[in-house]
């Protein structure tokens, strides 16, 4: 697992440097003639970088037909509840640019949760590359980190960070009961590419505890998030990466 971080100033200038690799990623798909399989994630941060994506020059510079988008984690609301995750992107950044319809795969999170995890997950295996094993894997996937260590919709202490085997499954917020549909850690594994965008103080002591493998940081969910082959990118603003050493 090759690992790097990177601190910005401020989010903005932290999100411009993740549309600038969306941006080089969506070339470079371009002149391979191989589509790019994204998984978004939901939350602030994000909505930062959608905003930026949806405004030149990325608007108009983003090879969008190259790019499949995906979500790494959704809420089982329809996708015009504020809540969806879905529906921030599309709100932010899908209704101001030219992405083919059929290059966009939302979780239905209107739907009956357990179906619609058996349905995604029947999704990605049709239209994700394949690993060495036979498994569907992502070129890269965007996910956050919560407060408590979560990531996607994979919560502290939850049954899920030991699934070994499955894609994605339903999940549910331990404080609210809100069911979600997420990727599974191995299905986060596999990815080719992961990339964590974190801002906010309240996350940097956790960060700390995780760069520096404190005694129990595995029972943080972003802990376990280490790519099989691939690369961990951590993208923080300076106040997510306060406590840091680097
Ligand atoms: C969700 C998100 C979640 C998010 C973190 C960080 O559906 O809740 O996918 O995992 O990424 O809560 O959110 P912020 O970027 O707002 O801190």
């Amino acid at each position: 697992m090759k690992e790097e971080c990177q601190i910005f100033s401020t989010p903005a200038e932290l999100a411009h440097a993740v549309a600038d690799d969306f941006l080089a990623a969506s070339q470079k798909a371009e002149m391979k003639q191989k589509k790019l399989s994204i998984a978004l994630s939901g939350g602030s941060t994000p909505e930062i970088l959608f905003n930026i994506l949806a405004n030149s020059p990325y608007k108009d510079g983003v090879r969008w037909e190259e790019i499949l988008l995906f979500w790494g984690d959704e809420r089982c609301v329809p996708p015009d509840n504020p809540e969806s995750n879905y529906g921030l992107t599309r709100r932010t950044l899908l209704d101001d640019i030219h992405i083919p319809k059929k290059n966009i795969f939302r979780i239905r999170g209107e739907d009956q949760p357990e179906i619609e995890a058996h349905r995604y997950a029947t999704i990605l295996r049709k239209h994700l590359p394949l690993d060495k094993f036979g498994h569907p894997r992502f070129d890269w996937i965007f996910l956050g980190l919560g407060n408590d260590g979560h990531t996607a919709s994979i919560f502290p202490g939850s049954a899920i960070m030991k699934l070994k085997n499955k894609i994605c499954v339903v999940a549910e917020h331990p404080q609210s009961r809100q069911k979600r549909i997420t990727l599974t850690l191995p299905m986060i594994n596999r990815a080719n590419k992961i990339t964590f965008l974190v801002t906010g103080s309240l996350k940097s002591q956790i960060l700390r505890e995780i760069f520096d493998r404190n005694s129990g940081f595995e029972k943080y969910p972003a802990a376990l998030v280490q790519p099989v082959d691939g690369t961990l990118l951590w993208y923080l603003n300076r106040e997510a990466g306060a406590a840091l050493s680097v």
